[in-house]
């Protein structure tokens, strides 16, 4: 592990097991192979936080300036960081972000769920001495970016689209809404709490036609659907989703079941949060994303760094749509941008969107009515 960068614009960025077999087998390949999944979850809870890697070569299109960051890791599975009392999940990310101060970093990144428990950053970045950002901020700008475009792509115009958000009251699902309601032609808000569901739309209020439902067949009329919830298990399956419908999936662990790529051939699934990062990157780490990308809350960070911002950024649950718009501005200008879509791991190809797109015609010529 190098502890020498040979920048002042350093950044770290905590990463934490989802897929407790897959992703304890990136780091330890032995124990990933032979340990029962409900032993990972136990003992992930007494392990200490984990290097895992440098990462080099982030370079500014606009400056010409490097950073240089590092992955750490909580060992904690989101089942873990909802069911273990709150204050020891917090003892344990604070602990990883001590390790990321130990290794020169001057501003931190949280990753998944160690952005989503408790106030969303709040606590840990008050115990830490470096910036903390959740990273939430560029995850609405690149989520409704990678709407409007797998929309495109499938041939659905936002501005007449029936859209949904699944999530509507969590933080990255709030903000989004406000982003999107001007953009659409409807749009229906899913979420657990009616009392928390009004509170957004009031929030999007002078954009499109706003409904709120209680009951995720809601979604099943949408077009484009953005699923942002922080449930562990997946919640959106086959018969949600009418033919022709785009789902982007910014959640992690994934909202969208596996059935769905399996039995829905006529629907477009789509991973929310696919960043190219610029310059000659390398994690040093296989994160489970093609060479030289991120998603948009390790690309948060690291654009932080390059600008030079270290100061907290996004923390809690009420982003503002101006740091959305300033992070979305700042990140372009050192070139990150939207790249690509993959659908459940793998690259979506012009191909795969004709095929889904015919397999979309086909059902809805099967369903309507034959002329009399
Ligand atoms: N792709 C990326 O770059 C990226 C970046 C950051 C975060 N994320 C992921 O985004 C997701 C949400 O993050 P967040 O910060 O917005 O979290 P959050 O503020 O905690 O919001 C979570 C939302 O999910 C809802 N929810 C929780 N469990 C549910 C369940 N079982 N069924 C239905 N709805 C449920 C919550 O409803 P209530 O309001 O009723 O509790 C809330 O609306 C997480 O999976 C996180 O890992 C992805």
């Amino acid at each position: 592990m190098s502890h020498y960068p040979l920048t002042d614009r350093t950044f770290a960025f905590i990463i934490h097991p989802i897929d407790p077999k897959a992703d304890v087998a990136r780091k330890y390949p032995l124990l990933g192979r032979v340990l029962p999944e409900p032993l990972i979850h136990f003992f992930s809870s007494y392990w200490p936080p984990v290097y895992i890697s440098e990462i080099t070569g982030v370079r500014s299109i606009h400056s010409g300036e490097t950073a240089c960051g590092w992955f750490v890791a909580a060992p904690y599975t989101p089942d873990r960081m909802l069911k273990l009392p709150e204050q020891r999940v917090y003892r344990k990310i604070i602990q990883t972000g001590h390790l990321a101060e130990e290794l020169g970093a001057r501003v931190l990144g949280l990753g998944a769920f160690t952005s989503v428990v408790g106030d969303a950053g709040i606590t840990i970045a008050r115990e830490l001495d470096i910036p903390v950002t959740t990273g939430d901020a560029y995850t609405v700008a690149i989520a409704a970016q990678a709407i409007t475009e797998a929309g495109r792509l499938m041939g659905i115009r936002a501005t007449d689209a029936h859209a949904a958000i699944v999530g509507a009251t969590g933080a990255i699902g709030s903000a989004v809404a406000q982003m999107l309601a001007p953009q659409v032609g409807r749009l229906t808000l899913i979420g657990r709490r009616q009392d928390a569901l009004d509170v957004v739309r009031e929030r999007c209020a002078g954009g499109a036609q706003i409904d709120t439902s209680t009951d995720l067949a809601a979604m099943h009329p949408a077009d484009l659907i953005l699923t942002v919830t922080s449930a562990i298990g997946a919640i959106i399956e086959p018969q949600h989703l009418k033919p022709g419908a785009v789902v982007l999936d910014v959640a992690r662990p994934r909202d969208v079941s596996r059935r769905v790529a399996a039995e829905r051939p006529d629907v477009l699934v789509v991973e929310g949060g696919m960043v190219e990062v610029p310059g000659p990157v390398d994690f040093h780490f296989n994160f489970g994303f093609p060479e030289g990308k991120a998603y948009a809350c390790m690309a948060e960070t690291m654009a932080l760094a390059l600008e030079g911002r270290f100061e907290d950024y996004t923390l809690g649950r009420e982003i503002e749509i101006e740091r959305i718009r300033e992070i979305d501005a700042i990140a372009s200008r050192h070139g990150f941008r939207l790249s690509g879509l993959r659908s459940f791991e793998r690259e979506v190809t012009p191909e795969h969107i004709a095929r889904v797109r015919q397999r979309a015609h086909d059902h809805r010529a099967r369903r309507a009515p034959s002329p009399a």
